[in-house]
């Protein structure tokens, strides 16, 4: 089964999509993950797509879908956080899986007030040794700015500063938005409220996969 979270910044679905893969097995690809790894080693692709990622603009598209290309499995579930998120690279991903007899098969979009968006980003913190994600109020680390998995110090994103995330979520609304129509069109978008705590949005999230019979 193939998933993808679709929605703003900060909606949550990097949150959610570490819970499924922990609890039922998905494969979490995170394309911002993999940016940010490759930014942080220096390599080509990161020596490429760091003034992107800094300044909130999208990734130029045949770098993503060439990514994607190189990590997607052949055969387990996964779950696609990130991508595609522009139409281009959705039927770029189409014909990608078809040529492996996959399909995305059901497309979740995160939905979440732009007030809330700012403040989920402007208090995040993340782990830089282990990926793990907090929150300063509603998901803080026992440790003040410490990491409970690893004890690395944490993090904010350079992408978390205000004027970028007012960027991200222009470049959403342009460029992301218009994925929710090309998926409604093939009846496979269900809307999520992205506003209820970590916990109830995955027991919605739960609930309405079980319920499609999976
Ligand atoms: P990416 O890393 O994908 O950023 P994003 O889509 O903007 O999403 P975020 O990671 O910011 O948010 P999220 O929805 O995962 O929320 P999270 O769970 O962390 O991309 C970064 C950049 O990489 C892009 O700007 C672009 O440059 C480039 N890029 C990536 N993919 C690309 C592509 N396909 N094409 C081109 N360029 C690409 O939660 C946020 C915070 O809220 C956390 O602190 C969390 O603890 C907290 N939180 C989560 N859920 C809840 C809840 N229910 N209640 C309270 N707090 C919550």
């Amino acid at each position: 089964m193939i998933l993808v979270f679709l929605g703003p910044p900060g909606a949550g679905k990097g949150t959610q999509a570490k819970k499924l893969s922990e609890d039922m097995g998905f494969v979490h690809i995170s394309t911002g993950d993999i940016l940010r790894e490759a930014v942080r080693k220096g390599t080509p692709l990161g020596k490429r797509a760091k003034e992107f990622i800094e300044k909130g603009e999208l990734v130029p598209d045949d770098i993503m879908v060439a990514l994607i290309e190189e990590v997607l499995p052949e055969e387990k579930s996964v779950v696609l956080d990130g991508f595609p998120r522009t139409v281009p690279q959705a039927e770029a991903l189409e014909r990608m899986l078809s040529k492996k007899g996959r399909k995305v098969d059901k497309v979740f979009l995160f939905e979440l007030p732009d007030e809330e968006v700012v403040m989920r980003l402007s208090g995040r913190r993340t782990c830089p040794e282990c990926g793990a994600l907090y929150h300063i109020k509603f998901n803080p680390p026992k440790e003040d700015e410490i990491c409970d998995n690893c004890g690395a110090k944490l993090l904010q994103r350079e992408d978390d500063k205000e004027e970028v995330v007012k960027n991200r979520l222009k470049v959403y609304k342009e460029k992301t938005a218009p994925l929710v129509d090309h998926y409604r069109a093939k009846g496979i978008l269900i809307t999520l409220d992205a506003s209820g705590s970590v916990e109830e949005v995955y027991e919605n999230l739960k609930r309405i996969l079980n319920e499609e019979g999976n």
